[in-house]
């Protein structure tokens, strides 16, 4: 089982920017929510411009850092012939084969203006499609008819016959999977250049792993079932993985799909082109690691890029425990937390916790709703996740950096404390201007539920933002507070 922290879809960058993660999470507040009342939307505001949420923005700065260093240096080649197939696939997407009329438009221009040429195109199809090189079958027939709106048409209905549907798909299929092993080879090279940030990053993995493992050792019910022993060894066989995933790039087959490529290219009639590109045999892939933020997938523990260049910024630690942390935090949860059905390494697993944590998730919907708003048994991985990650990482923090929870962070619009920031990074990571909604496919519950219902499970809240108890983030807390 793969358990992931979210989805994303990567958009590529345009401008670059230098990225200050305080005035990031500034420009998401909503000064008309109170915190108290529903923090999500005071942290996330949904009238914010298309693209300005922040981790919408770390990725954009992200993918424009990644693809200057290919652009730069010893990757330029390389990068060039990247870049022409990048933008061959996405002129394949746009451009369906459905559409038949440019075949039609393009047979017909041929056949009323220059025979020769007519008959180059066919011949070229029956090279590609029939693999016949003399030319005396199939398609090659069409041009003994004179009519040439008549011969067009038994073209098209010949090329759909053979070429469109199946192969298209599975050309687009072949074709996206390769951009994703590009990425991951961008993504790889990027790892490479910041290598400092992956050692800080295994860093944090060492640390919550280690707060992890006491917090094993002090969880009852753990220890009423005798599995601390069985938790701790599992723990212990986690990895943080990152270069080890992407490193599988070959070279040689990528060389290999841009000489098709450049095959193609030879075609002189434009559909002929168009049904090459298709059938180029692209590399074969492993998933793509890069449309994932973070999973675990025993004893795999993975964090992608975005969430490594976080800690680029030079942001305080406030904000890469809220998000970073609390996204390792999430995946530790991972290991500990499982539906009844599917324990996999634990021998036991406290009902009892399954049903705070669903509670609580079940109360944060009747308060913070925005549409569609489930708490089924399909989400107890992830509410669980989301809520030990939570906990996990604040206790983290909190132990690390007690000192300085309450002092003021100047220089910015709003009064900063590290615990403040702490909190709205959270919020932060999983921000969107969307109304927020759970889905049947989708075992992660609504962003602003799992931000609410982690958040009414961590005591501090209440005591940073001085929360009355009367308000909703304190009303939406479940009956059995603290799971
Ligand atoms: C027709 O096309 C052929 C091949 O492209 C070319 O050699 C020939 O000159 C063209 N004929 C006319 C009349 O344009
Ligand atoms: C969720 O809460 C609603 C009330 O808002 C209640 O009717 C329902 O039984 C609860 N579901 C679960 C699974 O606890
Ligand atoms: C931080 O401030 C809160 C009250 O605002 C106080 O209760 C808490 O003890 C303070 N924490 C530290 C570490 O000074």
């Amino acid at each position: 089982m793969l358990f992931l922290f979210f989805l994303l879809i990567f958009k590529d960058g345009v401008d670059s920017m230098q990225l200050d993660m305080v005035k990031l999470i500034e420009e998401n507040i909503d000064d008309t929510i109170d915190p108290c009342d529903d923090f999500y939307r005071h942290a996330c505001r949904k009238d914010q411009s298309r693209g300005s949420t922040f981790f919408y923005v770390i990725q954009r700065s992200f993918w424009k850092e990644m693809n200057d260093l290919m652009r730069s240096g010893k990757n330029e080649d390389l990068f060039r012939k990247i870049e022409k197939l990048e933008n061959l696939i996405s002129s394949l997407k746009s451009d369906s084969f459905d559409d038949t009329s440019a075949v039609r438009f393009e047979y017909m221009e041929k056949c009323i203006n220059n025979k020769t040429r007519a008959r180059e195109m066919l011949l070229e199809l029956n090279k590609l499609i029939y693999n016949n090189e003399n030319g005396d079958c199939c398609f090659t027939n069409i041009d003994f008819d004179t009519n040439c709106e008549r011969s067009a048409t038994n073209l098209v209905n010949g090329l759909k016959e053979h070429l469109v549907n199946g192969l298209e798909m599975e050309a687009r299929e072949n074709w996206k999977n390769f951009l994703g092993y590009l990425n991951n080879f961008k993504a790889y090279l990027w790892l490479q250049a910041n290598n400092d940030l992956v050692i800080r990053s295994r860093e944090m993995f060492t640390m919550l792993r280690d707060d992890f493992m006491e917090s094993v050792e002090q969880t009852p019910w753990l220890i009423n079932s005798d599995s601390v022993k069985a938790v701790i060894e599992i723990s212990n066989q986690l990895k943080l993985v990152d270069t080890e995933l992407v490193i599988d790039f070959n070279q040689n087959q990528v060389d290999a799909s841009i000489q098709e490529y450049n095959d193609c290219h030879l075609f002189t009639s434009e559909t002929a082109r168009k049904y090459c590109y298709a059938t180029i045999k692209v590399p074969e892939t492993d998933e793509n690691w890069n449309s994932i933020n973070a999973f675990n997938f025993h004893p795999y523990l993975s964090l992608n890029n975005p969430f490594i260049a976080i800690l680029s910024s030079n942001s305080t630690p406030a904000i890469e425990y809220g998000s970073v942390g609390y996204v390792l935090g999430h995946e530790f949860g991972h290991t500990l937390i499982k539906t009844k059905s599917d324990h996999m390494f634990i021998p036991y697993f406290s009902e009892q916790v399954k049903t705070c944590v669903q509670n609580q998730f079940n109360k944060s919907c009747s308060f913070f709703k925005e549409g569609l708003c489930h708490t089924g048994d399909y989400q107890f991985d992830e509410n669980g996740a989301d809520i030990f990650g939570g906990q996990l990482v604040y206790e983290a923090f909190k132990k690390r950096h007690s000192c300085s929870v309450n002092k003021s962070i100047r220089g910015y619009e709003y009064c900063w404390t590290p615990a403040k920031l702490f909190f709205y990074s959270m919020a932060a990571v999983d921000c969107h201007r969307e109304d927020s909604v759970s889905w049947m496919d989708d075992p992660h519950h609504a962003p602003k539920i799992r931000v609410n219902a982690v958040l009414a499970q961590i005591p501090d809240f209440a005591e940073v933002f001085q929360c009355d108890a009367k308000s909703n983030m304190m009303q939406s807390r479940s009956v059995s507070f603290i799971c």
